[in-house]
């Protein structure tokens, strides 16, 4: 598939990205979540700053920006389960954004957006700093090869764009089932300025009860696989 997510200009020849775009086949359905609901959901990162007022009609509910939300399926049931939230969403992967328009739309959920592009130009270009209450990015591509870690979307200069955008006290939440890859987050975030764990240092969190679990997670754990969770409060 052509990258048809929006993309700055100049990032286009920048060598490492956390992300390939994956071909797969577009449903009927998610191909015409793109005439009906994009304009309700969709959201542009040459839409200028992002307004949450103006968004959706209020700026007094804590926001939540996702990365990464792969299908959406979580991402749709914590906004139904949540309304005095809002929730913002970032992918790349469009059958994934129409897949989650799609079903927002059929269920009317009105405290929900999606960029369609890559998260670090949509943080860097369209939130505000200290505007965002709590940051979400789960079961990222953990990269698992040694030679494409530097792909790997926890590092410590993304973080530090995290801690920017997030509000004094806002929190970061992150979770994997890849234990080098929770290893390797948690010594980022450990090591990171302006970030205390939640927990003892060095220890995961149990995962809260807003997080759904994915079915995929709910089978891992009936083979015994792992997930570990990662919650840090922006401290400074
Ligand atoms: C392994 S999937 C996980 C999806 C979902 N969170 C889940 O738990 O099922 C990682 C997702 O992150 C997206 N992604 C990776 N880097 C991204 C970036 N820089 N901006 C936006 N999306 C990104 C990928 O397209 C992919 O859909």
């Amino acid at each position: 598939m052509s990258e048809t997510f929006e993309m700055k200009p100049e990032y286009k020849d920048k060598p490492i990205r956390s992300y390939v775009i994956r071909g797969g086949r577009m449903t009927d359905g998610q191909k015409n979540a793109f005439d009906h609901a994009w304009e309700i959901y969709g959201l542009s990162l040459f839409g200028g700053m992002f307004d949450q007022q103006q968004v959706f009609g209020r700026q007094d509910a804590p926001l939540v920006v996702e990365v990464g939300f792969g299908m959406g399926d979580s991402l749709l049931e914590m906004a139904q389960a949540q309304p005095e939230i809002d929730f913002v969403g970032i992918e790349v992967h469009p059958p994934g954004v129409g897949r989650l328009i799609n079903n927002a739309a059929k269920a009317s959920i009105t405290n929900l957006r999606v960029y369609m592009a890559d998260a670090v130009d949509v943080l860097e270009d369209c939130f505000a700093d200290e505007s965002i209450s709590r940051f979400q990015l789960y079961f990222p591509d953990p990269w698992h090869k040694k030679k494409h870690n530097k792909r790997r979307i926890v590092n410590p200069e993304f973080m530090q764009l995290i801690r920017r955008k997030l509000a004094l006290n806002g929190v970061s939440h992150m979770a994997t089932d890849w234990e080098p890859y929770a290893d390797h987050m948690m010594e980022v975030m450990s090591t990171a300025e302006g970030f205390t764990n939640q927990q003892e240092e060095y220890c995961f969190s149990p995962c809260p009860d807003y997080r759904p679990l994915t079915k995929f997670e709910k089978r891992g754990e009936r083979l015994g696989h792992g997930v570990w969770d990662l919650l840090f409060s922006r401290n400074t």
